[in-house]
């Protein structure tokens, strides 16, 4: 199984993009300690980081063939994009977004996400680790609803 992370714009900044906030972990940690999750789990993960909007469209949609689902984190982007929801939503992949910060603790647009109602589920407020607990997350759901894992399926969840 491969899993495809997204990272929005301005993630790029982790480490020193106002700490109070969103912590002092760099993307680059993020990622390697996704890709040590991934061989516990034995998946391989597709990351990518975008500030372009039409960039992020054209990964999810061109990796989606040989993807899994997705973990998404896409930062101002889940309060505006549309045209990522649609995207997300196309391609017909199970999806889970995932925040560092906790959205409902914030103000009003943000407390707003564009991609929530079509994610499998949301991970929200747990700083970095909101990536583990939703890479997590979408490797179990993608293995139940295989029929791998015993858990609900897909269309048993509802729509
Ligand atoms: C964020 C929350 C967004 O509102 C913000 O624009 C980000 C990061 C988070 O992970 O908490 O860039 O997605």
């Amino acid at each position: 199984m491969r899993v495809g992370v997204l990272h929005g714009p301005n993630l790029d900044l982790l480490g020193t993009r106002q700490p109070d906030l969103y912590g002092t972990t760099t993307l680059a940690e993020i990622d390697s300690r996704l890709r040590d999750l991934a061989e516990e789990l034995g998946v391989e993960l597709d990351t990518l980081q975008s500030n372009h909007e039409g960039i992020l469209l054209d990964w999810v949609r061109d990796g989606a063939p040989s993807l899994a689902g997705y973990v998404v984190n896409a930062a101002a982007y889940t309060h505006t994009s549309v045209a990522l929801l649609d995207a997300l939503v196309g391609v017909d992949r199970p999806y889970v977004e995932v925040h560092l910060t906790n959205l409902a603790a914030r103000s009003r647009t943000r407390r707003r996400s564009l991609l929530a109602a079509h994610a499998v589920g949301v991970i929200t407020g747990f700083g970095a680790r909101s990536y583990e607990l939703g890479l997590r997350a979408l490797v179990a759901h993608v293995r139940d609803s295989t029929g791998n894992g015993g858990g609900p399926t897909g269309s048993e969840r509802g729509g």
